[in-house]
């Protein structure tokens, strides 16, 4: 069944538990208000973007480890825990992740200048994975078309609000604190993983031999994670929908060609002054 979704100062969210007791602006307000520790780590990403992998990878650094985590990282997803006072008995190094804006972040981590990792991936194919989502996901009221979904896209009408004011947002976060806030790219990181868990395990200064990091990189492939990797979703509805393709260049299934020359047109114009590198194919 549907169900409604709760909204803060223009952006939607889906319907986690915590949005189902409270006001949406007090789940934020809970958010923004978490006591931070020095060895906290945020994972910021926008919908679709890698949080999972990201989280996989980040936990195996900071735990020297090349095991799988056998949590969901639902538990640390700050929108979605009901009762955020449980992370005060989570041991140190916790790791966090949400989909909100930079602005909604715990204040204390952005004053005490703690860790965070970004992921960002290229918009077309966080469209069409957001899509295989939203019609699967209870949490999230759509049932509608690929076209009638794009056009959602490209308003910013998805829960989480708009790709463009997410990312353009993290960017000059990430330029007032550059020393803070690392951004890997999810084409990059399936292109090159090792070379770029070795980037990760310098920002967060858990250096790693590269027997590590190639078991790193092996671990935590789209094929490894696919099969053995908890997948909260099968809760929601028998079936879990997380690890559908992790491929770069998916879109190309997906959009037409008018679509596309409209992608790219809007594109252009948002991110006109951005300096972010990101790849298509
Ligand atoms: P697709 O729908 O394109 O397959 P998030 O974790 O932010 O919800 O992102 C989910 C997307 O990341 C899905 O994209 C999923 O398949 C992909 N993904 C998850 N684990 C991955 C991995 N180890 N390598 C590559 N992509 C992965």
């Amino acid at each position: 069944e549907k169900v409604p979704q709760p909204e803060f100062e223009g952006v939607s969210y889906p319907s986690f538990m915590p949005f189902r007791k409270k006001e949406a602006k007090n789940v934020i307000e809970d958010i923004m208000n978490v006591k931070s520790r020095d060895s906290d780590i945020i994972i910021c990403t926008y919908a679709k973007s890698g949080t999972h992998w990201t989280y996989e990878i980040v936990n195996m650094l900071l735990r020297n480890t090349t095991e799988l985590d056998n949590k969901s990282k639902m538990q640390s997803m700050l929108e979605a825990v009901e009762d955020l006072s449980v992370l005060e008995g989570v041991p140190s190094p916790r790791i966090m992740d949400t989909h909100c804006l930079f602005k909604y972040l715990p204040k204390q981590h952005k004053q005490k200048k703690v860790k965070i990792v970004h992921m960002i991936r290229n918009p077309k194919d966080v469209c069409v994975s957001y899509y295989y989502h939203c019609l699967k996901d209870v949490m999230i009221n759509f049932d509608g078309t690929w076209e009638e979904f794009f056009e959602l896209f490209m308003s910013g009408k998805l829960p989480y609000g708009s790709w463009y004011n997410y990312e353009l947002e993290m960017e000059r976060a990430a330029n007032d604190f550059p020393e803070t806030i690392f951004t890997c790219y999810y084409e990059d990181m399936k292109k090159d993983p090792i070379r770029e868990i070795k980037k990760l395990a310098d920002f967060l200064g858990t250096p790693c031999s590269d027997d590590t990091l190639e078991k790193i990189a092996k671990e935590t492939s789209f094929g490894n994670m696919q099969k053995n990797k908890f997948d909260i979703t099968v809760i929601v509805d028998g079936k879990g929908f997380i690890y559908r393709k992790g491929e770069i260049g998916d879109w190309k299934n997906h959009f037409t060609v008018a679509q596309n020359e409209k992608f790219d047109a809007q594109y252009k114009e948002e991110m006109k002054d951005s300096k972010y590198q990101i790849t298509f194919e």
